[in-house]
């Protein structure tokens, strides 16, 4: 089989494709990543001289690179690649929306000229918008984004849904809940916390800290899609989700005792507009109709992800720095030039 991932080199897809060339040695992967400021190509060090594996610095918005590509012989195009954090959709929305919407309908474009067998849009729960204390989001809940983020997810999971209705395009989109692990960009949450707080640095906190998120491990995120290219039924959302919902102060305090850090690094600063106050999935269709199961509890999940920040510090203090951009061209440039 012949994939073709997007935004292999962000967190969740160096994640994925590591997962992927581990568990189907035989499989082969295309990775295209433009390498924004979350992309880091580093994350996929140990999978260099794979030759399973091929890199390309491409742009999805691109659609004469995409039809190239997927032209080559692709069966399953596997779309990660987004802009994807709240606070800077917040800032600057307009990225977003010429990534994670128009990026996905060139995608959907070149995958419906190829005739490919599966098009799988990673996207988030956070589409469904928020919810109340009780109730969970499942496939059939209205979406309702609040941020420019999720509005722009949102609108590339329109499109997919578009092209499988109009055109019959062979489409699956999951919807997730947040993630945790290894390879986690420290803008985010936990990698946040465990870097700030290693350094005796004050850890933000918005607003009450009391916003509940649906906690995954990125690998059982991983396992699902892989239920999903080869089990998912064209055209059905499957939503992704381990019940495990915790408070933001729950997850700092965890992290804290764990490093063995005060509670006084806790210092709470003004709320994120439009922030949602609670996400929680409903994963039952993925389970029962794919048969999917997390391997990771979140204690397990927390503990190995802390130990792994721990043990890299200096993947995280070379993003903090911003040597990690320097690599691809180290790396990269010589052997392939930039094909961006
Ligand atoms: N992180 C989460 O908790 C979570 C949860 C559910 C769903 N998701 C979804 O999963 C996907 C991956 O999320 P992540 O956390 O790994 O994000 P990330 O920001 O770590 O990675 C995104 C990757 O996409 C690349 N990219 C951005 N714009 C691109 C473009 N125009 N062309 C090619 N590559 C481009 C970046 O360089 C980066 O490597 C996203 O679509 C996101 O919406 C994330």
């Amino acid at each position: 089989m012949k994939l073709l991932v997007t935004g292999g080199a962000g967190f969740i897809g160096s994640n994925f494709v590591l997962y992927m060339l581990k568990k189907y040695p035989d499989y082969q992967i295309v990775n295209v990543d433009t390498l924004t400021y979350a992309g880091n190509l580093e994350n996929l060090k140990s999978i260099e001289n794979d030759p399973n594996h091929v890199f390309v610095k491409a742009d999805i918005r691109d659609a004469a690179k995409m039809d190239e590509l997927i032209g080559q012989g692709i069966d399953v195009v596997v779309n990660f690649a987004a802009e994807s954090h709240v606070d800077r959709s917040i800032m600057e929305p307009d990225i977003f929306v010429k990534t994670n919407v128009l990026g996905t309908q060139v995608l959907l474009d070149a995958a419906k000229k190829h005739g490919i067998s599966k098009f799988v849009q990673v996207s988030t729960d956070e589409v469904y918008g928020t919810l109340g204390e009780t109730g969970l989001f499942s496939e059939a809940t209205p979406l309702a984004p609040n941020s420019p983020y999720s509005a722009s997810k949102a609108g590339g999971d329109l499109l997919v849904r578009a092209y499988h209705e109009t055109f019959g395009l062979p489409v699956n989109i999951t919807r997730c809940s947040n993630n945790y692990g290894p390879y986690q960009f420290p803008e985010k949450l936990i990698p946040l916390i465990i870097s700030k707080a290693s350094e005796d640095e004050p850890l933000p906190i918005y607003g009450d800290g009391m916003n509940i998120r649906d906690w995954l491990y990125v690998e059982d995120h991983c396992s699902a899609i892989d239920l999903v290219i080869h089990k998912g039924r064209n055209g059905e959302v499957y939503n992704i989700g381990g019940n495990n919902e915790r408070t933001n102060v729950h997850i700092i305090k965890t992290i804290l005792k764990q490093l063995g850090k005060s509670e006084s690094l806790m210092t709470y600063v003004k709320d994120r507009p439009g922030h949602d106050r609670r996400y929680g999935i409903d994963p039952t269709k993925t389970m029962t109709e794919l048969g999917w199961k997390p391997r990771h509890s979140f204690e397990t999940g927390i503990r190995e992800t802390i130990k792994w920040y721990l043990d890299n510090k200096e993947w995280w203090t070379r993003i903090q720095s911003g040597e990690y951009q320097e690599y691809y061209s180290r790396q990269y440039g010589a052997r392939l030039g930039d094909q961006a």
